[in-house]
């Protein structure tokens, strides 16, 4: 009886040992590849738009969280239900909407439209991430 349950206990440690063992293998070589391709990418010549990245990374971000559920993640906007009232949230993406000045926007995003269910971000979203958020929407939504 305690020899089998020795046996079984010593099977079951191989298995695991061997369950195991690959995985651990697999990571390390994953992690020596992925080393091996930030060596050679950092020998490519200095890619500067970095910061630019980072700051559309973090305006995307601003979007998704403080406009998306009204504008749509793709900005085209469209009628949605929101605490029980129906509102009709501009679609951005439109001619007259790539052709409206950034300070309009600004205004329309510190002021809000209060009557037309458009909140205002004044004291919510700082100066600049209202403008990052603007620049997002050039960039990434009006391309
Ligand atoms: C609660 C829903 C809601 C949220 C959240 C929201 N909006 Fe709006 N927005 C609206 C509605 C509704 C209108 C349309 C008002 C109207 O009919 O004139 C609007 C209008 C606008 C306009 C004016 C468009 C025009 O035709 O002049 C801009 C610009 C705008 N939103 C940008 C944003 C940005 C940027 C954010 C995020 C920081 C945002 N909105 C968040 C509902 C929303």
């Amino acid at each position: 009886m305690n020899f089998l349950k020795a046996v079984f206990i010593l099977s079951a440690l191989v298995i695991f040992l061997n369950a195991c063992g690959d995985p651990a293998k697999n990571a390390v070589d994953n992690a020596a590849n992925t080393t091996a391709a930030h060596g050679s990418n950092s020998a490519a010549p200095a890619p500067s738009p970095a910061a630019t990245a980072d700051q559309l990374a973090a305006a995307r971000e601003i979007y998704t969280i403080s406009c998306s559920n009204c504008h749509k993640e793709d900005g085209t906007g469209g009628k949605v239900e929101i605490l029980g009232k129906t509102i009709d949230p501009d679609d951005l993406t439109t001619d007259k909407m790539k052709k409206m000045s950034d300070e309009k926007y600004i205004k329309y995003i510190e002021n809000g439209i209060p009557d037309e269910g458009m909140p205002a971000f004044k004291g919510k979203l700082t100066d600049q991430q209202i403008k990052d958020v603007v620049r997002y929407i050039r960039v990434e939504l009006q391309k």
